[in-house]
């Protein structure tokens, strides 16, 4: 019987479909395995069940001979060496498409709550401070009728405009080379990363983390941002260079950042961020909603079903590699 490793409790469908066919091993604690325990487990499994906390790299892939399937609790990967995989001929599962509406629906929920100030309204009111209504108490910024840029038009950028036509907004949008149609039916208007940055007065971040995404949002982009501009970011902490960040927030060079992924995760206590009234931080939660998490965990079981049969995954990032 295969043994596979799963990094983490997770919701039950997802393990139940594992121990109907393979001896499951679970680690059971809220934080991440040490790295030489999830090498050493690596080494002793056929499968391994990840989360993005997990580092899956060269290292352990070398010293798990074993280990025939990688499966990732999330859609993003970065947290993976893909080319180490591949090279091993070991497939790489991810969970696209079952969290696109959750993660979008949690990046409109930061860009209304930057805009209006709601976690600052909130302090406010725990505080003590309500003392009367007031006609410039807690100005924002208004939604409608504003333009929004979504930096990476794939299927969670699109699930966003979509939203945004709602309000009706004025939709710009950088990569999504395929979304010509989407961008059509949404009355979305493709740009350069450059107009994009100067004309919006929200942007949203769903691009992958690569080589290519590390610090797109640096010290110049934040300086082409209009003063009034909102920063939301929900795809990876590293693709916003957070010092910049902290430093064009505290100069009034944009106005708010709603960011649901740091850099570091967890950030730590001492980060000036932390510091900033216009900056709302949540602990990468995007895709957590009861639903979606127990999906997510119903695909990631399934992609590591089907690794071990040698069989196609739903979702698999280096799909050359499979059958072979
Ligand atoms: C979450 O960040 C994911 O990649 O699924």
């Amino acid at each position: 019987m295969d043994r596979v490793f799963v990094t983490r409790q997770m919701p039950p469908t997802g393990l139940e479909m594992l121990r109907e066919a393979c001896e499951v091993v679970v680690w059971e604690d809220d934080l991440p395995p040490p790295q030489d325990v999830l090498m050493q487990e690596a080494a002793q499994s056929d499968g391994l069940l990840s989360l993005l906390t997990d580092k899956v790299d060269a290292a352990l892939m070398e010293q798990a001979p074993r280990l025939r399937v990688i499966s990732n609790y999330a859609v993003g990967y970065d947290n993976i060496d893909i080319p180490a995989a591949t090279e091993r001929g070991i497939p790489v599962g991810h969970t696209p498409g079952v969290l696109t509406e959750s993660c979008a629906d949690h990046a409109f929920a930061l860009l209304l709550a930057a805009a209006r100030r709601i976690s600052e309204a909130e302090r406010y009111v725990r505080a003590g401070k309500w003392q009367t209504w007031h006609p410039t108490l807690l100005l924002g910024q208004d939604v409608h009728n504003a333009t929004l840029g979504i930096a990476g038009f794939g299927r969670i950028g699109q699930a966003v405009a979509r939203r945004a036509t709602g309000f009706g907004m004025r939709i710009i949008y950088t990569g999504g080379s395929s979304a010509g149609d989407v961008a059509t039916e949404l009355g979305a208007e493709q740009v350069d990363m450059e107009t994009l940055l100067r004309e919006s007065d929200f942007i949203s971040l769903h691009t992958p983390l690569n080589a290519d995404t590390t610090h797109l949002i640096n010290a110049e982009a934040l300086q082409m941002m209009k003063k009034t501009a909102i920063l939301i970011n929900t795809a990876r902490g590293k693709v916003v260079d957070s010092t910049a960040l902290y430093a064009a927030l505290k100069a009034g060079d944009i106005a708010y950042a709603a960011l649901d992924v740091t850099d570091p995760e967890p950030i730590t206590m001492d980060d000036p961020l932390l510091t900033l009234d216009n900056c709302l931080i949540v602990p990468h939660i995007a895709s957590a909603s009861y639903a979606t998490r127990d999906r997510i965990g119903q695909i990631a079981a399934a992609n590591l079903l089907a690794g071990l049969k040698g069989e196609p995954m739903l979702h698999c990032v280096n799909p050359q590699v499979q059958g072979k």
